[in-house]
């Protein structure tokens, strides 16, 4: 596991830098090396790969053997490779995806029937464990579960497809899960996940997130993808000048 790129904590009183993670999805798999590349170039702390299995959510996107493809050359420039499991008993694959090279592998609330016992064992196999839920689980859902939580990952969009709009909801839900961390002292990361814009990413920072992940606003933007990283970071640190 890669401790460097995420443990930048800011010092006491200085905000922390927002973190970026590229969401492939909206890469050009013709070019998924080179898309990795220029993402990694622009500064992305880390590479999302959603796995999907046609059943917890209606598509099927890509598995171990593209994680397996993709960790050494995300790993080499210091960034991590963070696993986004949108599939039915995700504890069937936790070994296979740290096996291949995951850093934070992230189950859903509502597809385990043990989600305290799956964060443990990604834990124990030696990756971060994430969590995640659909925009219209009742965050009550995970609070038992927050203490296992490496990551936090909120879903902004239902999961399944890239390029949809941002529900507006999102942020109070941010805000609220972030406000749980911080009453358990939890030093989980809190992702957002679906819709982040260069609009939008400043309110979902304020609201407290830590890391904006991103497919269509990084690689389908029609700027050079590291520019569009940067420019990503550059709107997510600005002061929001209006609420979504
Ligand atoms: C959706 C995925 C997201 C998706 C985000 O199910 O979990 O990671 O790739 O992509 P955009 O930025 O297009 O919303
Ligand atoms: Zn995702």
């Amino acid at each position: 596991m890669n401790e460097e790129s995420t443990s930048g904590m800011a010092s006491e009183g200085m905000p922390s830098r927002i973190k970026i993670s590229a969401s492939i999805l909206a890469a050009d798999f013709l070019h998924l090396e080179d898309q990795v590349a220029q993402a990694l170039s622009g500064g992305s702390e880390s590479i999302h790969a959603d796995v999907m299995d046609g059943k917890f959510v209606a598509n099927i996107s890509i598995g171990p053997l593209i994680v397996e493809a993709l960790a050494p050359m995300v790993h080499r420039a210091g960034a991590l490779m963070d696993v986004h499991l949108m599939i039915e008993e995700p504890e069937r694959f936790v070994p296979r995806f740290v096996l291949a090279g995951a850093d934070i592998v992230t189950i859903h609330v509502e597809a385990s029937k043990d989600v305290i016992g799956t964060l443990k064992a990604i834990r124990i196999h030696g990756a971060r464990s994430g969590l995640s839920l659909r925009p219209k689980t009742p965050l009550l859902s995970i609070q038992a579960a927050l203490p296992w939580a490496d990551v936090v990952l909120v879903m902004s969009v239902e999961p399944g497809f890239g390029h949809q709009v941002f529900l507006p909801e999102s942020l109070g839900r941010v805000h609220r899960i972030r406000e749980l961390l911080d009453g358990l002292n939890s030093k989980a990361e809190l992702e957002v996940d679906g819709g982040i814009t260069v609009d939008n990413a400043a309110a979902i920072a304020e609201a407290g997130a830590s890391v904006l992940v991103s497919g269509t606003s990084i690689f389908r933007s029609g700027t050079p993808v590291p520019d569009a990283v940067r420019g990503l970071r550059e709107a997510a640190e600005k002061i929001p000048s209006r609420r979504i």
